[in-house]
């Protein structure tokens, strides 16, 4: 099994993701490309940094009507990603046309709920009940729907998997330290895996360190 590590490169300048992505790739398994990288480098952004040579995760979270996904995915089949990312919010038919619009080689999986949103944002949002209801609900559909997978907190991996035994599990969030200076309870990497994670999104723990290779190697080891 390869390094289950994905470095988010949430970084504004293509130059500087291209070299952190360049030194730190011996150890991580792969890189994963947000919205706002993709609106400022395009297609060229995606082919700079894939020409390091690690898988790409492209985390557009697209959701619109079935037909618009579906473009968007077909648009994207060139830059053949590892995953891309839907919202599961965006309905069954929507993720059975992504799936199908897909590229063979992709995995597409579905955002459940943003971890920005807490249960009164939801509430407002006309979605009654708790957020790990919401994030069971929609992992359901999303699997009903065809889709590989969920993307969910580390706190849910384990009961998602539970409940979708061969699922494509995608978990962000993660620290080295399960204790974060406050009362915040946090999950380390090898919690998340342990707990059924198929990929860890790991971001500043790593690019923001003062030595990102050493952190990716720390990470990596207690994998
Ligand atoms: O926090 P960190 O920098 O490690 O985040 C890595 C990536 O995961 C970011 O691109 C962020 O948008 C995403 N993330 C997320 N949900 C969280 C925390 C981070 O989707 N709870």
């Amino acid at each position: 099994m390869g390094n289950p590590v994905y470095l988010a490169l949430d970084v504004p300048q293509l130059d500087a993701a291209k070299a952190l992505a360049e030194k730190v790739k011996a150890h991580v398994g792969g890189f994963k490309l947000g919205l706002e990288f993709f609106c400022a480098h395009g297609h060229h952004g995606v082919h700079e940094i894939a020409h390091v040579g690690l898988p790409i995760f492209l985390d557009l979270k697209f959701h619109d009507i079935p037909n618009t996904v579906a473009g968007a995915m077909q648009a994207i089949h060139m830059l053949e990603p590892a995953i891309v990312t839907v919202h599961g919010s965006g309905g069954r038919a929507m993720m059975e046309d992504a799936k199908a619009a897909a590229a063979n080689g992709t995995k597409v999986v579905a955002v459940t709920m943003l971890t920005s949103l807490d249960e009164r944002d939801l509430m407002r949002t006309g979605v009654e009940g708790s957020a790990h209801d919401q994030v069971m609900r929609l992992a359901e559909l999303a699997q009903a729907a065809g889709l590989d997978g969920i993307v969910c907190s580390g706190h849910e991996v384990r009961a998602v998997h539970k409940q979708w035994k061969d699922g494509f599990f995608v978990v962000p969030g993660l620290r080295m330290n399960g204790n974060h200076g406050d009362q915040k309870r946090v999950v380390t990497p090898r919690q998340a895996r342990d707990d059924g994670a198929s990929v860890l999104v790991v971001g500043r723990p790593i690019s923001r360190a003062e030595d990102p290779v050493e952190a990716a190697r720390a990470i990596e080891a207690t994998l």
